[in-house]
């Protein structure tokens, strides 16, 4: 099944593009394009008949409506206006491309360019804006993705649903350091029972993290991403906490651990015939030591 689902996430990801350039460019019809490629030896026809294709989106990325419906603020809103020169044309995710009210018609684009499916991924501070269950689940956030499943759903898309794509609770950053705690598995592993009750029912596909490596090199080493942690000897001038030799690999270690712990209660309590997995960016990896590569495909069967 991994290497299945691998499959159709290269697929996704090689037709990712942001919603923004896909209106300027969409034509009413696709065959309209004058591609300038030869397209009859590599087309659809070129890929096994049940290969999904599909685009794919995060949430903070797009979203919008940051500061409305009760939403809780996440590393990526401290980010951004913390560090606004870090982002190439200084903007934030406060509107996004305003998705959020807009995602009947962004969903017709993604319709209209042949998909078969939809990835998005689910606002953690959006459905529980402390981070943390018991002090509350918004309804309006729970609301809103019922209709956007519902809706990707009516336009004969499947919806793939990433569960985290990066934006941590600001409030559980403050708490106890985000994924660089253990405590982290626990309420990660809340979040994503909150979203196999509420939207399992209708979601086929889930993603639990998307691209850990991502997450813990850029956020705790490079320090370019959320929370933008990294040692002084990595940047002067931006690095003011973190330790990049270390914070990565607790991070790496907990975000396997909050996976492990979310697939396990999916596997449990949920699975019918759904699937589950993580998203790996395509990167490869050489072990240090070549005795490592036992331990390390346990892991990718965790
Ligand atoms: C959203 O909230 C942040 C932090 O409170 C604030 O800086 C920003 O101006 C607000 N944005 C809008 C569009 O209200
Ligand atoms: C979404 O669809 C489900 C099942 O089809 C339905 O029960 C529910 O009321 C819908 N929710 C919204 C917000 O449209």
């Amino acid at each position: 099944m991994a290497i299945h689902l691998g499959w159709i996430f290269s697929g996704m990801l090689l037709l990712v593009s942001s919603f923004a350039s896909a209106k300027l460019l969409m034509p009413n019809n696709i065959m309209d394009l004058n591609v300038p490629f030869a397209t009859n030896s590599f087309n659809r026809k070129s890929f096994p008949s049940d290969f999904i294709f599909g685009t794919a989106s995060s949430s903070y990325q797009y979203e919008g409506d940051a500061n409305e419906s009760c939403r809780g603020r996440s590393i990526w809103d401290t980010f951004t206006q913390e560090f606004p020169e870090r982002i190439a044309d200084g903007s934030n995710g406060e509107m996004g491309i305003d998705f959020y009210h807009r995602y009947q018609s962004d969903l017709q684009t993604v319709k209209d360019m042949n998909m078969d499916s939809f990835r998005f991924s689910i606002s953690w501070s959006r459905v529980i804006p402390s981070g943390k269950i018991r002090a509350g689940v918004n309804r309006d956030g729970i609301e809103f993705y019922n209709k956007l499943i519902n809706a990707t759903i009516a336009k004969g898309l499947q919806p793939f649903v990433t569960i985290f794509h990066w934006d941590t609770p600001q409030a559980l950053e403050d708490m106890y350091g985000g994924f660089l705690s253990d405590n982290i598995v626990n309420d990660f592993r809340d979040f994503a029972e909150l979203c196999f009750q509420e939207f399992g029912d209708r979601v086929k596909y889930w993603i639990t993290i998307n691209e850990p490596h991502k997450y813990s090199s850029d956020g705790y080493d490079s320090g370019q991403f959320a929370p933008g942690r990294c040692s002084k000897w990595v940047d002067e001038k931006y690095c003011k906490h973190g330790n990049s030799a270390t914070e990565p690999y607790l991070v790496a270690h907990n975000l396997l651990l909050s996976h492990v712990a979310a697939a396990d209660t999916y596997k449990k309590r949920y699975q019918v015939s759904t699937k589950c997995t993580f998203l790996m960016d395509k990167l490869l990896f050489n072990p240090y030591d070549i005795s490592e590569i036992i331990s390390l495909s346990l892991v990718f069967k965790a």
